[in-house]
């Protein structure tokens, strides 16, 4: 009997320890995780530079609270703001839903400052924002809806990728929109590059700010340091969790200042948010994506690994080191991941029917090689059967 909530559909492994990209489980097998704790582990597991941080920070001041200055997180923010949207000021919470619920306060906020009834936030069929009341609201997505009726006001949902659904759902309440460069849990579904330079260009025209969650793709994920990086626009808001602190949560939004203003001193605030231990783990994170050739090196990999799991036969589709690979509905990718986890291999779905590869950014040619030849040999024993 477990003490726990049944809110997670476990598989039942316990891992003990992590080594680079591979994880050991209690009787020390080995498992190439592609995974990484769902986008989360980028610099893979037991880094020397991040878990030297950690552990020298733990010996000094685990946490402080925002009554106080904390240098590490003024550090993280200036290298943020240097390499996204320049004129920014940056906000530190603990997870990606908070992200995204400070995301959303702040654009109700910014409205009202300046007079404005405007509050209505167009998001996107097939996005996930999160699983607080506001950031659950924002995922377009009715099965994770289901229940926790009465919604927060104010959300309309438009079509990926089709800029009439979204013209058709502006009014004189509208006040921003919402969306995730490429789709996580909806299925790794890449914005095309015209629908963002015609909803980018709909916003400037009707004074909508432009917000992007980068809660999955962030942080080098995708090749760039940001997703939005690889199209022609500067959000006004953006959000980044997961991989900011390569395993230690944290969250974030940064703002255009012209919009970060209206946070004034108590209007939204988080106990933990940024600490120390966050922030100088977030800082390893952001020097090591953003060292010499790193980036580049992402790009490449995803290039390779995309063209490995063509292999297989079906789709893949994805940016840098986040590819999808959408299954018939034959094969189940729950089934496969199953499989593929009793080999030795670590991987994910996503959307209805899609596998899922979000490897550490560290990841090798080789251990890319391995994953690709394991799952061909899990996908062959399913069409044989
Ligand atoms: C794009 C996106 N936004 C927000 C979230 C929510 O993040 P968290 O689980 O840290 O609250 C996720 C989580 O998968 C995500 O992929």
């Amino acid at each position: 009997m477990s003490y726990l909530m049944e809110n997670y559909g476990r598989f039942d492994y316990y891992f003990e320890r992590g080594e680079g990209c591979y994880l050991f489980d209690k009787d020390g097998k080995k498992y190439l995780d592609m995974l990484s704790g769902i986008a989360v582990n980028c610099l893979g597991y037991n880094h020397p530079k991040l878990t030297q941080a950690i552990c020298q920070q733990a010996s000094k001041i685990i946490h402080i609270s925002n009554l106080f200055k904390i240098e590490p997180q003024e550090e993280v923010a200036e290298i943020l703001v240097e390499n996204s949207i320049k004129d920014g000021k940056v906000f530190f919470c603990n997870s990606g839903a908070e992200a995204n619920e400070a995301l959303i306060k702040l654009v109700r906020k910014y409205f009202y400052d300046k007079g404005e009834n405007r509050y209505e936030i167009i998001t996107f069929e097939g996005s996930f924002h999160g699983r607080t009341l506001a950031a659950l609201t924002a995922t377009a997505q009715p099965k994770y809806h289901k229940g926790f009726e009465p919604l927060v006001e104010g959300f309309k949902y438009a079509k990926f990728n089709d800029i009439d659904s979204v013209k058709k759902l502006i009014t004189d309440k509208t006040a921003a929109i919402l969306i995730e460069m490429v789709q996580g849990e909806g299925g790794v579904n890449p914005a095309d590059r015209d629908f963002i330079d015609k909803l980018y260009s709909l916003c400037q025209e009707k004074g909508l700010l432009f917000c992007v969650d980068e809660v999955q793709t962030g942080i080098g994920r995708t090749g760039k340091l940001f997703a939005f990086q690889h199209y022609n626009i500067q959000p006004d808001i953006f959000s980044v969790a997961k991989g900011l602190g390569g395993g230690v949560p944290i969250g974030a939004i940064v703002a255009k200042s012209e919009v970060a203003k209206s946070f004034t001193p108590g209007t939204h605030a988080s106990t933990f948010g940024g600490n120390y231990l966050s922030t100088v783990a977030a800082k390893v994170v952001l020097e090591e994506v953003l060292s010499d050739g790193f980036l580049k090196s992402i790009e490449e990999k995803g290039e390779y690994l995309k063209k490995r799991l063509k292999e297989t036969g079906y789709p893949t589709k994805g940016l840098g080191l986040m590819i999808g690979v959408d299954l018939p509905e034959s094969i189940s990718a729950k089934k496969v991941m199953e499989e593929c986890l009793k080999r030795g291999l670590i991987i994910g779905t996503a959307g209805s029917n899609t596998l899922r590869f979000v490897p550490p950014l560290i990841i090798s040619k080789q251990e890319i090689d391995l994953s690709v030849e394991i799952l061909k040999g899990v996908i062959d024993s399913f069409i044989g059967a």
